[in-house]
């Protein structure tokens, strides 16, 4: 039962073949990729060849006949217009690293003003693969609208930066051999005002906004499954037992047979199996589960079997419930019916080389266990979604996740600040795109025991004020969508009560549950969970060397809340922040705090580590015990106590 995958080496070779419309055009000439020169690398660069991203990409929903088709494409830039004469059988003249953004270094086009473009690429199909079963396609994300063309066939569309989408695409296939892939790409970013979801990104980069992300930025593959087949798992476990599961299946019928098998953690043994019927929620319970928490990360592996097998999928899930409750009468989150203070890094999720992209997962995983290694259990992963892997790393791992969906574009130049309001508040348009985004972004990321609250609104991006209150009715939708996490409607600024917490932000000192609060922040709500979203930012200044070689960005250094000389003045000044959060714990309200931030990016350089992940700021053995003095303040006001752990090895 166990599931081996096996990755299937792309092979290119450059003989003519016919398509199914028996026009002929020759395969893509993959010799042409180069690495190029970014403006900084990281150690994982050099590594990253012409095979990237080799893994799985779906762990939630693993099958096993996969092929993967990242690696070296065709690109050329295209214009509006364009997509109504696709570039079919043509050279389109650069190559291309998919998956990696085509204003990276990685992608070896390093594209300024990417806004339309065309990828183009051919496949087969392995012979080996059940000739009876359906061919799906899958892209991990697109940044920001794809048109998908498969033997000169518009096959589907899809809009959103940062979400996984399937089309079957066996009717479209050649008979025998080589298909033709191509991909029409629109990402206009945040040009001529247009407002979609896009989160730090800009075309025109300045401080706290970065290099825009465009195009084919996740793993792109080719599965084989039966024509009736599981499209979604919607899974959740509990403290109890009680596991709530959802199969999703396509076909006609409008439900069938499911079988769901349950494995003891890290072994064969089978625990149980589980009947019920497909797409619709059904319920089973597991006698004493051990807990998932990020100290005792325990996660049991189960495979799901549709119609007596016939599709059959291998995936996880963590027992764990989150709440919400009083503890000596203060309101705090509660992970298995336990307070537990959440330390995390604010965690951007962006790559000198890559940008949106982390050149491999091993460059992935050294963020999440070097902040372990700090001693933080929490991250809170900032207006930006990841792939896959990283929500199973930290699933595997072990690290709590506040997940913020992509906030819209937060202003407008100056030059049209008058408008602004108009703009931001007026376009009914822009705010059901964007609710639109916000349910793809539940339903795709809700089976992760490792999330733990949803963040809709930061300090007041996107976030419509005048027309009406949106964040009260988003956080009762959510909450049906998914009761199983905490919500944080809006994390800094405009809180009008909504949601689970009062969150301030504020730097560099914190001000977390307190009677305190600087505009635009409110005055902490003790109805709610009171936190500190965002705090600390505090920076040190790195050499050329370390830092994002564009002049810009160096120039803006200087807009860094406080910069700090030395590392040991630096690190002083975190000892001096750590004890006045403790001095909060004790005495106010304050359940969980963000510190600004994972990384440097860019012009900005305050993070624990550089931007290119070579130099550590922190003095381990200061922090960590400064860490551990917040968990024990506490557990000293009725919370558990949380005990950093050994960072796990041989991920
Ligand atoms: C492939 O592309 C490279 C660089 O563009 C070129 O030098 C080479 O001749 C091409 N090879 C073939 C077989 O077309
Ligand atoms: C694409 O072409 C447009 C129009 O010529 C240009 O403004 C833009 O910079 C080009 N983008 C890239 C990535 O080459
Ligand atoms: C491609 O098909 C989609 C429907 O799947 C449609 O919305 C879109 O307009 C089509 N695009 C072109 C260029 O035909
Ligand atoms: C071509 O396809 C047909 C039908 O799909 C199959 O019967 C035949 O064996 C294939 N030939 C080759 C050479 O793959
Ligand atoms: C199971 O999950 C569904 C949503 O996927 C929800 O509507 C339902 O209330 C849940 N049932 C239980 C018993 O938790
Ligand atoms: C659904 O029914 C139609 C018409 O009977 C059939 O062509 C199609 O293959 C069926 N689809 C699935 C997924 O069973
Ligand atoms: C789950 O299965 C995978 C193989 O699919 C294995 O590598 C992993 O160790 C298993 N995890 C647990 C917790 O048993
Ligand atoms: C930061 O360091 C860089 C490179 O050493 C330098 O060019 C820049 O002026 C410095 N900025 C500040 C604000 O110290
Ligand atoms: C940073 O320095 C630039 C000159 O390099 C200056 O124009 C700008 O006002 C300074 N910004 C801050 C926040 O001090
Ligand atoms: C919490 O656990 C740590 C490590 O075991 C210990 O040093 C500390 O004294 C404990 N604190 C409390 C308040 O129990």
């Amino acid at each position: 039962m166990r599931l081996s995958i096996g990755i299937i080496s792309l092979f290119w070779a450059t003989t003519v073949l016919a398509s199914s419309n028996s026009r002929f055009f020759k395969r893509v000439n993959n010799t042409g990729y180069e690495l190029k020169k970014g403006p900084l690398d990281t150690p994982w660069t050099e590594e990253v060849g012409t095979d990237p991203w080799p893994e799985y990409p779906r762990p939630q929903r693993q099958r096993s006949d996969w092929k993967n088709l990242n690696g070296v494409w065709q690109y050329r830039n295209a214009s509006d217009g364009e997509i109504a004469s696709p570039p079919f059988g043509q050279d389109l003249g650069q190559s291309v690293l998919v998956p990696f953004c085509l204003e990276s270094a990685l992608s070896g086009i390093m594209a300024k003003w990417a806004i339309w473009s065309w990828y183009r690429t051919t496949f087969e199909v392995p012979s080996d693969w059940n000739s009876d079963n359906r061919v799906l396609l899958t892209f991990g994300a697109v940044d920001y609208e794809a048109t998908i063309f498969v033997n000169q066939k518009n096959v589907t569309f899809h809009r959103g930066g940062y979400f996984e989408f399937t089309v079957d695409v066996t009717d479209y296939l050649s008979v025998n051999g080589t298909n033709e892939l191509v991909v029409h790409v629109y990402d206009p970013t945040d040009k001529d005002l247009i407002q979609i979801p896009i989160g730090k990104q800009t075309l025109e980069p300045s401080h706290i906004f970065y290099t825009p992300c465009s195009g084919i930025w996740q793993t792109v593959w080719l599965e084989s499954a039966p024509i009736s087949h599981v499209t979604q798992l919607d899974i959740s476990a509990d403290m109890e037992g009680n596991v709530n599961v959802t199969v999703h299946a396509s076909g006609n019928q409008t439900s069938g047979p499911v079988d769901i098998t349950i494995y003891e953690p890290g072994s064969d043994e089978i625990i149980s199996v589980f009947s019920g019927e497909s797409n619709s929620p059904f319920q089973f319970k597991v006698d004493s589960p051990k807990l998932w928490s990020p100290d005792s990360p325990t996660l049991y592996n189960l495979t799901v079997e549709l119609d007596g097998g016939k599709d059959v999928i291998h995936s996880y899930t963590g027992f764990r419930t989150i709440s919400r409750g009083e503890v000596d009468g203060v309101q705090r989150p509660l992970l298995n019916g336990e307070f537990v203070f959440q330390f995390g890094t604010l965690d951007q999720g962006y790559w000198p080389d890559g940008l949106h992209t982390p050149p491999n997962k091993e460059a992935m995983v050294y963020d999440i266990q070097t902040l372990k290694k700090i001693g933080y259990n929490m991250l809170r992963k900032h207006i930006k979604i990841e792939n896959s892997l990283f929500y199973r790393a930290c699933d595997e791992l072990g690290l709590l996740l506040i997940q913020d969906m992509p906030s819209l574009r937060p202003s407008v130049p100056a030059s049209t600040a008058p408008c602004s309001e108009n703009l931001r508040t007026k376009n009914e348009e822009v705010q059901k795109e964007f609710e639109r985004q916000l349910d793809l972004f539940i339903e795709q990321h809700k089976s992760y025991p490792s999330i733990i609250t949803w963040v809709i609104y930061n300090e007041g991006w996107g976030q419509e004020k005048k027309r009406e209150l949106p964040e009260l009715r988003l956080t009762d939708h959510i909450r049906s969508l998914d009761p199983t996490r905490l919500i944080n409607a809006a994390s800094g600024w405009d809180d009008h009560g909504a949601g689970d917490f009062h969150d301030n932000h504020h730097y560099a000192n914190p001000q977390c549950g307190t009677p305190f609060y600087s505009t635009p922040s409110t005055p902490y709500d003790p109805k709610r969970i009171g936190i500190q979203g965002e705090f600390g930012g505090i920076g040190h200044n790195l050499t050329a060397e370390n830092l994002w070689k564009v002049e810009k960005a160096i120039n803006e250094i200087n807009g860094t809340y406080e910069i700090d000389a030395t590392l040991e003045h630096w690190n002083y000044r975190a000892h001096i922040l750590l004890s006045e959060l403790r001095d909060q714990i004790e005495k106010f309200a304050c359940s969980a705090a963000i510190w600004t931030q994972t990384t440097d990016v860019e012009g900005e350089v305050n993070g624990m580590l550089s931007y290119d992940r070579r130099i550590l700021r922190p003095d381990l053995d200061q922090w960590k015990a400064d860490i551990q003095a917040l968990y024990d303040a506490a557990s000293a006001r009725g919370g558990r106590n949380y005990t950093m752990v050994q960072v796990q090895t041989g991920f």
